[in-house]
């Protein structure tokens, strides 16, 4: 991989990456396809990244339809899947990691402790072994998207991340691979996490500024739903995750919860004028 990179930046191509996990959905789908309207050669990497999840996690679990992602991916417009295996990323005596700092501390970085940590040492090395000119990602895992652009910003790693919307199913559900662990019931109730959201911004926009008020009524939505167990819900100053007690500028409302034992994220950006 590291190789063919090389000769491609050499031949002066643009070169997107789309970092995944596999088990696309049409939310990697419309990053690939922007990436390949930005970009003469677009690689995603499908890799589920061991290091970024917790022993109690769902690692095992996590589901991996390699054939049906790579027809996916290549009508979707990939030209190069990479799909390493952990022996290939991790080689034995491997013993370097990668932090971002007070991006991956609070909210899931609390939530999750060492997941950012994964995600950060593994795109470094993606990156390092993609050599791209630019870097796509969903706004889903708005926490992951800061660490992303920030890591690549300090570490002088010369390529643009490209921020895109979360894809959501008609009926608002953020798309995610761990959708497809839902039963119709808990897929049912998991509408609440985006509905919550929605609620609060359109307080926000009929002149609530008081967090306080919004965490609350957004809480009291969650639990509402039997099986939907809320294990987070914050208010933020986008740029630097910091709690806002009264909104101000650009603010992201972030929720997470788990619905039966699948754990779901959720956010919505919202300009407080
Ligand atoms: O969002 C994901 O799928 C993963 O966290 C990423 C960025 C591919 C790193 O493993």
């Amino acid at each position: 991989m590291a190789a063919m990179s090389r000769r491609l930046q050499q031949q002066g191509r643009r070169l997107g990456v789309v970092p995944t996990m596999g088990a696309l959905h049409e939310g990697h789908l419309s990053l690939i396809r922007r990436a390949a309207s930005q970009n003469d050669v677009v690689i995603v990497t499908i890799f589920v990244n061991p290091l970024q999840f917790g022993p109690r996690e769902d690692f095992a679990r996590y589901p991996r339809p390699l054939s049906r992602d790579l027809r996916l991916a290549q009508a979707a417009g990939a030209d190069i899947v990479f799909a390493p295996s952990a022996a290939a990323i991790y080689p034995a005596g491997f013993q370097t990691s990668v932090e971002v700092g007070a991006l991956s501390q609070g909210w899931e970085g609390r939530a999750r402790p060492g997941h950012f940590r994964g995600v950060a040492t593994v795109v470094t090395l993606l990156v390092h072994l993609t050599q791209p000119t630019n870097v796509y990602v969903g706004q889903k895992d708005y926490q992951q998207a800061l660490i992303i652009t920030r890591l690549l910003h300090d570490l002088r790693v010369p390529c643009r991340v490209r921020v895109r919307p979360t894809v959501r199913e008609p009926d608002g559900l953020a798309m995610s691979s761990r959708n497809v662990f839902l039963t119709p019931r808990q897929r049912r109730q998991a509408l609440i996490l985006s509905r919550s959201l929605r609620a609060a911004r359109a307080a926000i926009r009929a002149g609530e500024r008081r967090a306080s008020r919004l965490l609350a009524a957004m809480r009291r939505r969650i639990r509402s739903e039997p099986d939907v167990r809320l294990d987070g819900a914050a208010i933020v100053d986008a740029a630097t995750l910091e709690p806002q007690q009264v909104l101000r500028g650009r603010v992201a409302l972030l929720v997470a919860a788990r619905v039966g034992r699948t754990r779901l994220i959720d956010n919505l950006l919202v300009d407080v004028s």
